[in-house]
């Protein structure tokens, strides 16, 4: 059973070490995932009730009035497909309210899971900083 958390408040790198980050080439270490959860402007995790480890994470960023961008979306792997990913989704968003644009970049595979929770399809541009995404510089 999981509980849900609205923010990172007591968590430690401990609680993160459950594997995150699947299939990235250099994946953040925990403290930096740690950082990464107390530095966005939303972030809500997923708690494993019996070890109090964190199963699932959404994290949100944004300018507080208008626009909101969701960086990071992921349950782990013994843990999907039982709806974690679908409420985190739906709690970040309601934390976000009414807020104008609220935007991810997601696989084409991916596009009907964020359909269902009210998401639209679309075009999207990126840069990435591969360097420094891999340097896990806190
Ligand atoms: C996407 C993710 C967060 C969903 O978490 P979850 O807890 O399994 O979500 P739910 O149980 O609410 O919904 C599961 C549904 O999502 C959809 N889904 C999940 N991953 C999918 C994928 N790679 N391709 C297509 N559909 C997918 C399926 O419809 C799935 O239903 P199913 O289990 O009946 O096949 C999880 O699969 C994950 O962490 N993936 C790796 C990281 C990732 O891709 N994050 C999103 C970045 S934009």
């Amino acid at each position: 059973m999981v509980a849900y958390r609205d923010n990172a408040t007591g968590l430690t790198a401990e609680h993160l070490r459950g594997g995150f980050f699947e299939g990235w080439p250099a994946p953040p270490s925990a403290e930096r995932h740690l950082a990464i959860l107390q530095g966005s402007e939303v972030a809500i995790v997923a708690v494993d009730i019996a070890s109090g480890h964190v199963v699932g994470f959404v994290t949100a960023v944004g300018d507080g009035v208008q626009s909101a961008f969701i960086p990071l979306l992921e349950v782990l792997p013994a843990w999907r497909g039982s709806g974690i990913g679908s409420e985190l989704v739906r709690r970040v968003l309601a934390r976000l309210g009414d807020r104008y644009a609220i935007d991810l970049v997601c696989d084409p595979e991916l596009v009907p899971f964020y359909e269902r929770l009210g998401g639209m399809g679309a075009t999207a541009v990126m840069w990435r900083n591969r360097d420094a995404a891999t340097g896990n510089r806190p």
